[in-house]
């Protein structure tokens, strides 16, 4: 366009040493406020706005002309930044002691009028926001976390590279690796029949890397998982993929921190190393979960030999089952009416539980439902066991150690948020290992991996792979960040022979695993190097870097929870010539 001059500023950079000087700025107009004579137009662009102001006394035809424009109309402005006159100045924007005195301007632009204002926080539903992100990614807050994003991603790439790391890429359309979630798949059309899958990661790929010799390898790479979708899941999502050579566990940790304070220390937030470190069994009995939330306390106590004795037809039960008996002691939580109670025991029910026991310590006294049962002593015990102070309840679950704690970990989530006991910062990152290395699925009737099938066993635990699998522990970790899983990995398995060995425990014929992963195994066979590595959530990191509650808010073109795009509208129908080149033939 003949119009089009050299941007000399960004709307959003131009401070009070700008003063008296011409600049030529392009934007969007963000707001327009008549004044009679005097009109001021708000600019925008990625830096941020800037008044621009057009005065009928000095410039007319400008005036005039200015009186068209609307929102989100696209100007090319020239004009002289003027320090703005006492008491109205904005301080709340970087460019709030300044405006610009339009010389020239020039309509590049126009627009209709957006479905919703560029404002935040946003007025729109999130469906209208996705239906026009790229609307929505005009606002502040989305081109703020967008930048974060970018500069996470350069801090990881400065970090790897300084370390020795290459970024290599691996294929999109591969065979499946399993970690856990359904392929999305792509059919071949010279190979009728068959089909591609997406990567759920490229798991074997950087394995692969360590047996060709490139000893450090990473990529920020797209994954594809048709799982069902929540605020920190998307079909489609970004790992920091990372494997190394000849590594200790500790190597890993080593290389991580570091690199996850960088990152934070961009956005301001000092992260102390080394991370918190915990065992899985550690986080299961005190938080009830394999990724705490270490950000306030509530832990999960054991009660089970405090109660062993009490005659009473549920402890009794417990006894004879061998059931566990945990709890929760909330300070100040006597307060609650029998309404609350009610309401939380409601909750508790939705996570499988059968009901939610509770004592309260409250006017010198104990309650409970199940007082009739309990003498003094008992009371007495449990009180001293959860270190419970006049004014506490406790919160008691008695049943199988896996239930128990499943309810007890959610129930400290709910009581938390309920009492608004979550802190948003320091943030609490933390270390988990010591994974089982297999859990028994009841469906299916036989072991699946709680990793991957390739995550080592510990050494030792080689031998009861074949003698009693679910006692293994994983030579496996995970990154928890303020309750969220930000990464997971493991050592690998290197021998062939461990490896067929863990096929055959997961139930997978030789036949089988020949066919779906007998590339890998011969790998193995031509000198595979003891490797292991880790692979990092890019989006669950930047939701938290950016504060946003879900990771569709640090995703430029996110999907909605049921997987569908509503700005491209896919996944869409295709023409039956698309589908017969395919070889694919709808059944309803
Ligand atoms: P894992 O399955 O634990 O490990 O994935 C690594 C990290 O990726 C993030 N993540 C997701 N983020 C958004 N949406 C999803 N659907 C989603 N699924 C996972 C999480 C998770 O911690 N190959 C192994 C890594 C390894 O062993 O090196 C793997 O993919 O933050």
């Amino acid at each position: 366009m003949d119009s089009l001059k050299k941007r000399t500023h960004y709307c959003g950079d131009l401070r009070p040493e700008h003063e008296g000087q011409t600049v030529t700025m392009q934007g969007w107009v963000h707001r327009r406020r008549d004044l009679g004579g005097l009109t001021f137009v708000d600019l925008r662009d990625r830096a941020g706005i800037c008044q621009v102001l057009f005065n009928a006394e000095r410039n007319p035809d400008l005036h005039r002309a200015v009186k068209d424009v609307r929102n989100e109309w696209v100007l090319q402005v020239t004009g002289l930044v003027e320090r703005r006159s006492a008491g109205t100045e904005n301080p709340n924007i970087g460019t709030g002691a300044v405006e610009v005195l339009a010389t020239e301007l020039d309509v590049l632009n126009r627009a209709k009028t957006p479905p919703f204002g560029i404002d935040d926080p946003p007025e729109a539903s999130e469906d209208t926001r996705l239906k026009y992100r790229y609307l929505d990614l005009r606002r502040p807050r989305m081109q703020r976390n967008l930048r974060i994003r970018h500069q996470a991603a350069m801090a990881i790439r400065n970090h790897l590279a300084s370390q020795g790391f290459l970024e290599l890429e691996t294929p999109s359309l591969t065979k499946s690796t399993p970690e856990g979630a359904r392929d999305y798949l792509v059919p071949s059309r010279v190979n009728p029949g068959n089909f591609y899958a997406l990567p759920q990661s490229p798991q074997l790929f950087k394995q692969l890397f360590m047996i060709a010799g490139y000893d450090r390898y990473y990529q920020i790479v797209r994954c594809f998982r048709d799982e069902d979708l929540r605020a920190d899941r998307q079909p489609e999502f970004t790992q920091v993929d990372i494997e190394m050579s000849f590594p200790r566990k500790e190597d890993i940790f080593e290389l991580i921190e570091p690199m996850i304070a960088t990152i934070f220390g961009i956005s301001g937030v000092d992260v102390p190393t080394p991370f918190e470190r915990m065992t899985y069994s550690e986080a299961m009995d005190t938080y009830g979960t394999d990724k705490p939330d270490l950000r306030f306390d509530l832990k999960i106590r054991d009660l089970t030999t405090i109660v062993e004795m009490v005659d009473a037809p549920l402890f009794k039960q417990a006894a004879a089952e061998g059931w566990t008996t945990r709890a929760i002691n909330l300070p100040g939580g006597a307060k609650y009416s029998r309404k609350d109670l009610q309401v939380l025991e409601e909750e508790v029910k939705q996570l499988g539980a059968k009901g939610l026991l509770w004592l309260k310590k409250a006017e010198g006294k104990y309650q409970s439902p199940v007082l009739k049962y309990l003498t003094e002593a008992n009371c007495r015990d449990i009180s001293e066991s959860l270190t419970m102070v006049e004014g506490d309840c406790a919160f008691i679950q008695i049943g199988p150690r896996v239930d128990v704690l499943k309810v007890l970990g959610a129930l400290r989530l709910i009581l938390a948020r309920r009492e608004d006991l979550v802190p948003e910062k320091p943030h609490r990152f933390l270390w988990v290992s010591d994974f089982p290395l297999l859990d028994w699925d009841s469906e299916e009737n036989r072991w699946v991996a709680c990793h991957h099938p390739f995550t080592s066993p510990r050494d030792a635990d080689i031998a009861l792979l074949e003698s009693d699998p679910g006692k293994v522990l994983a030579q496996a970790y995970d990154l928890v960040l303020n309750g969220t899983e930000i990464g997971g990995g493991s050592i690998r398995i290197h021998r062939p022979e461990v490896q067929q060995l863990m096929f055959r425990t997961l139930g997978m014929s030789e036949v089988e695993a020949r066919s779906k992963f007998g590339f890998f195994l011969d790998a193995l066979e031509y000198g595979a190097p003891p490797h292991g590595g880790i692979a990092l959530g890019l989006d669950r990191i930047c939701m938290i870097l950016a504060g946003e509650s879900s990771i569709r808010d640090v995703i430029a073109f996110p999907k909605t929870a049921s997987a569908v795009c509503l700005m491209t509208e896919s996944p869409s129908p295709v023409d039956a010539r698309q589908l017969r080149e395919l070889h694919i033939k709808l059944v309803d």
